[in-house]
């Protein structure tokens, strides 16, 4: 939790931002795994957590702009409840922390809305993705919970995104103590990958050095050796040498700002073959586009950057051909790099993504694209000083698709598929780090994680 005033600062500058009406803020409820009290890892809603900072369930709180007015709604603890879980800070007392001095009971909250109701005056609500909260809503506001992200506050969520894209220091640091844990995530993976080795044994390892450090995943661990599936979360497969595995993992921090890394590892300790060329083409990629990054730029532009980088490195192998700003432009490099080059990342690890992809990578600058490929990335707009982004090229050789390209004959005048024929079964490779967008260009976030190829390999042989 960062100090009071941080949070007072943030609600001031958000009740600035909108214009009138009452902002109705929800905090998620526990989610039931497979019964009520047997719940799934408790996590906050990040929107809650940055205005609010209190990382418990079954909160709510509203902002009356008119009134300039902060309440939280929640309650203590019953005697039943310390009995089971233990006793707890009283609300009122943690409410304080974040600066807020009016603290009610939960029940308040049904009369504070149906106040503003009655008075026709705007509440303004997020889009909901916990069904819990979508039926609360319902009960508050007496709109049909599979309705209600029709009611979504455009205001409120662009007021949001302006202030959670751009990152403070404070946040900076948070995401670097993130960095800190999957920096060591990584280390162990390249230490703990080896032939004969189930990926669930690396996944799990990584897994509770993330617990141990008494924090959680910013997301479910990707380690495969199946790495040509984009988000492959099964850990199944035995390991053998010659194979690569595409480590896609990242811890939270305490405040639970995520970091987001991908590495490959070659299983055995070397890459092999053909297996260097297609891993120092997805490392190129990355650079030029690192190296492109300002404020300004249009994220879309720098991701084309990559895709054109990745080409040329195709085409130097054999696998495509002809002119490579017309296969760019036609999405042929989408064979081999079926997503996005990177998104924002913050309280969430695709950033504000629950407030709606378009409001927070697309402007009225940029409009998503249909493209294959292009409509899978979600950051387009011009980058700002304080977006922190992640740049994970990749190269993703998936047999069905490859498959279906070429019966269907799809950008045949740019892509050799006699030559991709032999190159099915080659897999995936990934690398991704996180950036922050500087005044004059970026920076790369936390300490350096082996990357080169001979600083891969080195680990991978320890
Ligand atoms: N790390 C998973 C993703 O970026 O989608
Ligand atoms: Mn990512």
């Amino acid at each position: 939790m960062f100090d009071r005033a941080t949070y007072v600062q943030r609600r001031a500058r958000l009740m600035d931002d909108l214009e009138s009406g009452l902002v109705l803020f929800l905090g998620n409820p526990e989610m039931p795994a497979n019964y009520a009290d047997n719940t799934l890892p408790f996590r906050q809603d990040s929107s809650f957590l940055y205005f609010w900072g209190l990382d418990s369930p079954d909160l709510a709180a509203t902002l009356d702009i008119d009134e300039r007015r902060e309440t939280i709604y929640g309650h203590d603890f019953t005697i039943d409840e310390i009995v089971w879980r233990g006793p707890q800070p009283k609300l009122a007392d943690r409410a304080a922390e974040v600066g807020v001095p009016e603290c009610l009971p939960r029940e308040a909250l049904a009369e504070r809305v149906g106040k503003a109701l009655l008075a026709r005056r705007p509440i303004h609500v997020l889009p909901q993705y916990a069904v819990r909260n979508a039926v609360l809503l319902e009960w508050l506001l007496g709109i049909r919970a599979t309705a209600i992200n029709q009611y979504s506050s455009i205001a409120l969520i662009e007021a949001i995104v302006r202030q959670r894209a751009r990152k403070s220091d404070e946040e900076l640091r948070e995401i670097e103590r993130a960095l800190d844990i999957t920096a060591d995530m990584h280390l162990l993976a390249m230490h703990r990958a080896r032939p004969g080795v189930y990926e669930r044994e690396v996944a799990g390892a990584m897994h509770g050095l993330v617990a141990g450090s008494g924090v959680q995943l910013a997301f479910p661990i990707i380690f495969s050796i199946h790495g040509e599936t984009l988000h492959n979360h099964e850990h199944g497969n035995l390991m053998q040498a010659g194979q690569m595995a595409v480590n896609d993992s990242g811890a939270e921090s305490e405040g639970h700002y995520a970091a987001d890394i991908t590495r490959t590892i070659p299983i055995g300790g070397c890459f092999q073959g053909v297996q260097r060329d297609l891993y120092q083409t997805v490392v190129r990629a990355q650079k030029k586009a690192i190296e492109a990054i300002r404020p300004g730029v249009p994220f879309k532009k720098i991701h084309l950057l990559a895709c054109r980088s990745l080409a040329g490195d195709l085409k130097d192998l054999g696998l495509m051909r002809g002119d490579l700003d017309s296969a760019v432009q036609a999405g042929a490099h989408a064979l081999f790099f079926q997503c996005g080059l990177g998104h924002m990342m913050g309280l969430d690890v695709h950033d504000m993504e629950g407030l709606g992809e378009q409001y927070v990578g697309y402007d009225e600058t940029v409009q998503r694209s249909p493209q294959f490929g292009l409509k899978s990335l979600r950051m387009a707009r011009a980058l700002e000083a304080g977006f922190v982004m992640t740049v994970e090229p990749g190269l993703y050789f998936i047999p069905t698709l490859i498959d279906l390209w070429r019966a269907e004959k799809q950008c045949a005048e740019f892509i050799n598929y006699d030559v991709v024929e032999r190159f099915r079964n080659a897999g995936g490779i990934r690398v991704e780090d996180d950036v922050v967008v500087t005044e004059t260009g970026c920076r790369i976030l936390g300490k350096p994680i082996p990357l080169a190829i001979e600083e891969v390999e080195g680990e991978a042989a320890k």
